[in-house]
């Protein structure tokens, strides 16, 4: 990670310097939720701060996916991922929930930084079976998560460009090819 800064997790007592990342609902839910829904074990919210601002924050909680949120083609190379007696109608992930980078800081690499300190947190020292990370991608996000090798679930919502979001998924397996 970019130096000079370091990840907390988001406690209770934290005092919220400035953020914006120019998206007025991410901004909102870290400063006016993320607290509650810690509390309520809704999500866990993590930030990379200087001593000055905050660079970025992301959410996360366990999620799953499973075969109705997938096209067929798809679910078979997901399945063939697993040796045959393994094969389920879904698998554990976690869902990056939120995930914004401060205006000040896009565009230098901390996106895709925090996105492989979140792939190695579910791989290394991960208290829980977790197989694949998944986001639900605001349209604008598309190509950052295309470039960070995630994929899409259903390729049929890849050819409707009406979506808000887009569900994506990155299998952690291949991290440890
Ligand atoms: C999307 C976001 C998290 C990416 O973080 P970042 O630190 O800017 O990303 P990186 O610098 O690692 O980007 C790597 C590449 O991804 C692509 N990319 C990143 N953000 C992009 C955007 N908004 N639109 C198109 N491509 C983008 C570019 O190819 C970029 O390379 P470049 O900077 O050479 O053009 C950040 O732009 C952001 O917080 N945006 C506003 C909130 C948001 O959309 N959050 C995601 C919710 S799902």
């Amino acid at each position: 990670m970019k130096e000079g800064t370091r990840v907390i997790r988001l406690s209770q007592d934290y005092t919220f310097k400035t953020f914006d990342c120019g998206n007025p609902d991410l901004n909102d839910f870290l400063l006016q939720d993320a607290k509650e829904y810690d509390k309520r074990l809704l999500s866990v919210t993590y930030i990379l701060e200087t001593e000055e601002d905050i660079v970025a924050y992301f959410s996360v909680s366990n999620d799953k996916i499973a075969i109705p949120d997938s096209d067929k083609a798809t679910w078979r190379k997901i399945k063939a991922l697993f040796p045959h007696r393994k094969h389920r109608s879904d698998y554990p992930a976690v869902k990056i929930g939120r995930f914004a980078v401060s205006l000040k800081y896009q565009h230098t690499q901390i996106g895709t930084d925090i996105l492989d300190f979140i792939k190695d947190m579910f791989i290394t020292n991960n208290r829980t079976g977790c197989s694949f990370v998944t986001v639900d991608a605001l349209k604008s996000a598309l190509p950052f998560y295309l470039k960070n090798n995630f994929l899409f679930l259903d390729k049929a919502m890849a050819a409707d460009d009406t979506q808000e979001t887009y569900l994506l998924y990155y299998n952690l397996a291949q991290l440890l090819d």
